[in-house]
């Protein structure tokens, strides 16, 4: 591991002139976007951490890398109401290129925004918005990409991967970092096209899959046959209903779980 590898000065000239706050210790970047965005952060804006004491993850889970062994950021975004669902969609897109653009391959979206790489969990996208009152501030795209975490050996050996296990070789999170926010400037200009919901749907592995969602209301399980434009899976369900579901984990197959 490159001890330098982030510091706020490198991260500052490699990115200029983005804004860019770099924590080697944070409880949660996502955290520190959100109050930057309060005070006025301009689009675009980055908190990057190489460790996080209370990282976030979705549907109030907590996520957690050793220090240096992931690309945690949080990027702040100012999308008009109409497009906040596709910040979202964004963020599991611009990781699916991101990772093409270093070589690797079988990259593909389990729905919602997970991104996997043969299946396997490589990142998790967390997107927050910031209202006052019914006055939008912005949103907040949180991505924790595991780079080097060595899952062998450990309960997600067959669930989750890393950037340079597939790849074979180290590499440096800054080309990562860079690739990967040129990739989100690139669509947060169209963030509203039909081009995002298109490119973000090629990529959905779930559709065609036998799945199990945890809803509030119980389980659904059945054939994912698609998505609607609110990016909502649809589920024709055992009894040939379509059950439209917008949040939740999916199982594959007939089981329930993570
Ligand atoms: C998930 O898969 O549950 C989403 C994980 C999102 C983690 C990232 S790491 C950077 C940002 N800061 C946080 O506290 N969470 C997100």
């Amino acid at each position: 591991m490159n001890e330098t590898e982030f510091s706020q000065q490198r991260l500052q000239t490699a990115l200029s002139p983005r804004p860019v706050r770099f924590y080697a210790q944070v409880e949660s970047s996502s955290d520190i976007a959100l109050d930057w965005l309060r005070n006025g952060a301009a689009a675009g804006s980055v908190v990057v951490a190489d460790e996080q004491t209370r990282g976030r993850g979705r549907l109030g889970r907590s996520w957690y890398a050793p220090p240096a062994t992931a690309l945690m950021l949080s990027v702040v975004l100012r999308p008009s109401a109409a497009a906040l669902v596709q910040v979202s969609m964004m963020g599991a897109l611009v990781v699916c290129e991101t990772l093409e653009a270093f070589g690797i391959r079988n990259v593909g979206i389990k729905w919602p925004n997970d991104t996997q790489i043969d299946g396997r969990k490589v990142c998790g996208v967390l997107p927050e918005v910031l209202w006052d009152g019914d006055r939008l501030f912005g949103a907040v795209l949180g991505i924790g990409l595991n780079v080097r975490i060595d899952f062998a050996g450990t309960p997600f050996e067959q669930t989750a991967t890393s950037v340079e296990t597939v790849l074979g070789k180290s590499i440096d999170r800054l080309e990562l970092l860079t690739t990967l926010l040129e990739r989100i400037d690139d669509w947060t200009a169209r963030i509203e096209s039909y081009a995002l919901f298109d490119a973000w749907t090629e990529r959905l592995t779930t559709i065609g899959q036998q799945v199990s969602v945890n809803q509030a209301n119980g389980v659904v399980t059945g054939m994912a046959e698609g998505v609607d434009e609110h990016g909502a899976l649809l589920v024709r369900d055992e009894d040939g209903a379509l059950q439209r579901v917008i949040a939740g984990d999916i199982a594959l197959g007939s089981s329930n779980g993570d």
